[in-house]
């Protein structure tokens, strides 16, 4: 009894958070922020909304977030707080003005909605200062272990979605062939699953190696038994779109278009399933902290909160369901 009444006493009582965003911003983040401030109000905590993700860290631009601070928003893509790329923040002596203002604002714990790269930042920041933290994912482009999806994956795919759709009328009026690139960083999850939705001819992906010249030879025999259009949906990380179809417009001397989705992948209102995903991910990253329970990744897995040690993911990449790319490619023949 004792041993755990001493464990108790010697786990901090959580009375003040503060919630950021850094990094690439995804559809849904603004939900989660609206889950956190409302969980931590709820159970009687001050909670704190860091400006410009690290940088706002750095230079004290934080904000107390009342309940209305956060009304109307959980429909809102983008992030009330604003991000700020801030590479400064890999260098120590940064990281201690933040966490000066940590100490100066007497925050209790971090609560970090963001990508690879914020979780990898506040996991050092965590070691480094013993600044209690838990991890929320929210990135368009799913990369993050421990979790099935992260916050803005699906609104990025129905974003890209639509907009393939839209380019399918067109290449079929044509008789054209068009890549579209999508977002993704160095992973092929937009790709693969946009790429099954639409019903792409092909799809490339960083993870795959693919061959040029198989794809021309599925275009010709497509050609031939009279297919109209052809989508190519390429990932970014897999290569240059642009570079790509002139490859092709050699191999074929057919017209082959190209259209790069960019940044619209990365805003528009957030889907149903990435806002249950953020209201549940935020709250739960608040009640686990007042719990004692920091240091995770609070993910969903079969659409269950679950708490993964970011130490056990820290240094993991997620893998892509090669059966996925599979039956899209045979479903696509
Ligand atoms: O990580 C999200 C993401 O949109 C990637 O898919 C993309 O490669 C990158 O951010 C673009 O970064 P930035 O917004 O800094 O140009």
């Amino acid at each position: 009894m004792a041993k755990k009444l001493k464990a108790k006493t010697l786990r901090k009582k959580i009375r003040s958070i503060a919630v950021m965003t850094p990094g690439g911003d995804a559809p849904g983040m603004n939900t989660a922020i609206r889950a956190v401030v409302r969980t931590a109000i709820y159970h009687g905590l001050k909670v704190w909304g860091i400006e410009r993700g690290w940088y706002g860290l750095m230079y004290g631009l934080i904000r107390e977030m009342g309940p209305k601070s956060v009304s109307g928003i959980i429909n809102k893509g983008g992030t009330i707080l604003h991000t700020r790329r801030t590479p400064e923040f890999n260098e120590k002596a940064s990281r201690k003005m933040a966490f000066k203002e940590v100490k100066l604002r007497e925050i209790d714990g971090l609560i970090v909605i963001g990508g690879d790269g914020s979780m990898k930042s506040a996991y050092r920041f965590m070691q480094e200062f013993g600044v209690p933290v838990n991890v929320i994912p929210a990135t368009i482009d799913n990369d993050i272990p421990g979790t099935d999806y992260t916050i803005g994956f699906d609104t990025a795919v129905n974003t890209a979605l639509e907009a393939i759709d839209k380019i399918r009328d067109t290449a079929t009026s044509h008789e054209r062939v068009f890549l579209v690139e999508v977002m993704g960083r160095h992973n092929g999850f937009i790709a693969l699953d946009v790429g099954m939705a639409s019903g792409a001819e092909a799809i490339l992906i960083p993870e795959v190696r693919f061959n040029l010249e198989m794809v021309a030879r599925q275009i010709r025999t497509g050609q031939e038994r009279g297919k109209e259009s052809f989508i190519i949906v390429v990932a970014e990380g897999a290569g240059n779109a642009f570079e790509i179809a002139d490859k092709l417009q050699d191999m074929l001397n057919i017209e082959v278009r190209v259209s790069n989705l960019g940044y619209v992948q990365r805003g528009g209102s957030p889907t149903t399933l990435s806002r249950e995903l953020a209201c549940k991910l935020g709250a739960a990253s608040v009640e686990a902290m007042i719990k004692g329970k920091t240091g995770y990744l609070i993910g969903a897995i079969s659409d269950r909160v679950s708490l993964c040690p970011i130490k056990k993911i820290i240094k993991k990449t997620k893998q892509i369901d090669y059966e996925h790319l599979r039956v899209a490619n045979m479903l696509a023949t």
